[in-house]
């Protein structure tokens, strides 16, 4: 029916369609949103399109096509089912203010249908169109253009707000309601209400086109956009897995490798045993996504909040899916590095973070496997206590105090119990992790008052002001000033440096006027990865005393163009160009310690 038969043939091919319909190619943008507090990831192809979405003209011009790499974590428990990921690719069309429903749809119906494009038969296709309710009216227009385009109306579904809405992306923003294309896989339907948009498995959900058309206020106004938009996204993995008559995107050529890689170092077949496949998908989807993560030129390392939580959840639960296959040693590197061998072709960053993939991947497995053996090893002090209990039960206050203590999770005590032929009072589990849950919640309010993921931005920002603030320093005060330390909240920076004496009001003038200038300037923001000579040599700063991999990133602010203001081996991660700070104001000058001054500053 088609010739598209990978990933990187459906990739060119939409984009070859688009640019011949006189839309410019754009390049997709990082996972990790610019200027959005709201959301961790870049979620869809039209997140880092959202201010022209709102009207502001894009360079590009105002039909755009772009293919873009995508988190969503919403659906994590759905993942090793036929459809589910937390990594994707999103292939995208863009109208912004030119073309509108007909024109947008008679496209995408070419583009699926078309003999020399995915010739997908008509008999297969089926579509949704928004319902209507009390803010928005039914698109009716939507279904009229489907019908004239050949879908018949057996095959047109309404459906309400939850199903055929899109966006906003984070609590504000543009939105609209869109008109999302299935294909039938073929079973028999589920019951006389199944259509395009069930969720039965019968129909597969590959691409959806959105009509911008309201802006959303943080009140819950909506109000209509001046400029009407399209934003269109179709899944990658799954439109292959359709086009290769696939049952499920890990069937497809794109998970072929991680497989083949994970079946290998298990010594197990893919396809065996239902529960053993669910494990090998999921660590295959979660390296693929933790691989995304960690090389995205705005990577970050695995942590205790946001998207650094995101990632260390996924590297945890590719750990504990191993040991389902019998993988105890460490894997994950090897297989990050399949990943990337694959995908460094539309995504160079890949190859250039290679070696800080790699590090940041062992060095989090290593610490894991720890807590899983000292975890372990608990267990079996408690072993001769717990065989007492003629009820075979293990009491969930135990089995809390093993995650609280050694951060055991709680599957795991539960899989060591079934070995015993014991089980474990989970609810009594459920209740102390809630407990915990709440305690630690308030904590962290009380310690973040703009919220989790506003710290995360700010802080970011505040990352950033830190290296201009040490060059500006070392400019005014002389090259032996030393960084020593530093403190960041989402509030305010410390930053603690080598110096012998108080600053005069005027250094610390001109130190402030230095900072804002380069913020002013709008100076690109970069990450290279190298060795650590090569980073001393280029003529980095790196930390006296700190110890660092063999390998580092060094964050460059400036270019060669209008000159590098600072160059700092740094682990990031940090904002992509200095304008998005504000204004940088010193507050106070004071000694924190012998022969060490400390500024504390504010981004306004
Ligand atoms: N933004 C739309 C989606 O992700 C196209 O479905």
């Amino acid at each position: 029916m088609n010739f598209v038969s990978s990933a990187q043939e459906l990739r060119s091919q939409y984009l070859s369609f688009f640019q011949a319909k006189d839309h410019a190619q754009i390049q997709g943008k990082s996972l990790f949103p610019d200027n959005d507090p709201t959301v961790l990831f870049t979620t869809a192809g039209m997140h880092p399109l959202v201010p022209y979405l709102l009207g502001e003209e894009h360079p590009a011009g105002k039909r755009l096509v772009d293919y873009q790499k995508c988190i969503r974590t919403g659906d994590i428990d759905a993942v090793g089912d036929a459809s589910h990921l937390t990594f994707f690719e999103m292939l995208g069309n863009w109208s912004l203010g030119d073309y509108f429903k007909e024109e947008a749809l008679g496209m995408s119906f070419e583009f699926l249908t078309g003999p020399a494009w995915l010739g997908i038969p008509v008999e297969k296709i089926g579509v949704t169109v928004f319902e209507g309710d009390a803010t928005a009216p039914g698109d009716e227009a939507s279904a009229e253009i489907w019908k004239k385009l050949g879908i018949p109306e057996s095959r047109i579904r309404y459906r309400p707000r939850e199903d055929n809405w899109w966006g906003p992306v984070g609590t504000t923003g543009p939105c609209g309601p869109d008109s999302e294309m299935f294909i039938d896989r073929g079973a028999e339907p589920c019951g006389p209400g199944c259509g395009p948009g069930c969720s039965c498995g019968k129909w597969l959900e590959i691409w959806n086109n959105v009509f911008m058309q309201y802006n959303k206020d943080a009140q819950g106004v909506y109000t209509p956009l001046a400029r009407q938009c399209v934003d269109t996204g179709m899944g990658i993995e799954r439109t292959l897995t359709i086009l290769a008559g696939k049952p499920s995107v890990y069937d497809t050529e794109i998970f072929a490798p991680i497989i083949a890689a994970v079946e290998e170092a298990a010594g197990y077949r893919y396809g065996s045993d239902r529960e053993k496949d669910g494990a090998l998908r999921i660590i295959s989807d979660h390296v693929r996504a933790s691989t995304f993560i960690l090389g995205d030129p705005k990577g970050i390392s695995p942590g205790n909040i946001g998207a650094a939580y995101v990632l260390r959840r996924l590297i945890r639960r590719s750990v504990r899916h191993g040991r389902k296959l019998g993988i105890t040693g460490r894997i994950l590197a090897p297989l990050a590095q399949v990943v990337i061998d694959q995908m460094s072709g539309p995504y160079p960053e890949l190859t250039e973070n290679r070696a800080w993939v790699l590090g940041e991947l062992e060095k989090e497995e290593a610490q894991f496997l720890e807590t899983l053996q000292k975890g372990e090893h608990e267990f079996e002090k408690l072993l001769p206590k717990l065989r007492q209990d003629p009820r075979k039960i293990m009491s969930g206050r135990l089995a809390f105090k093993l995650y609280d203590t050694y951060g055991f999770p709680i599957e795991l005590t539960e899989e060591l119990a079934a070995e015993q032929g014991m089980t474990v009072g989970r609810e009594e589990f459920d209740d102390a992790f809630k407990k915990h849950q709440e305690l630690s919640r308030a904590g962290s309010e009380q310690r973040f008052k703009g919220g989790l993921v506003d710290q995360g931005l700010m802080a970011v920002k505040y990352h950033t002001a830190t290296h201009l603030l040490h060059q500006a320093l070392r400019i005014v005060l002389g090259d032996q000033v030393a960084q020593k330390g530093s403190n960041i909240t989402a509030e305010r920076m410390r930053f603690d440096f080598s110096h012998g004496a108080p600053l005069s009001a005027e250094e610390l003038d001109r130190v402030q006027a230095l900072v804002n200038e380069q913020i002013q300037r709008d100076l690109p923001v970069t990450m290279t990865v190298m060795s650590l000579e090569a980073a001393k040599a280029s003529g980095a700063i790196a930390l006296f005393g700190e110890r660092y991999e063999s390998q580092v990133r060094v964050y460059t602010i400036g270019d060669e163009g209008r000159g590098i203001f600072s160059k700092e081996v740094c682990g990031g991660p940090h904002v992509e160009h200095t304008g998005t700070l504000g204004v940088f104001k010193i507050q106070k000058e004071q000694s924190s310690s012998a022969g060490v001054r400390r500024i504390r500053a504010v981004l306004e």
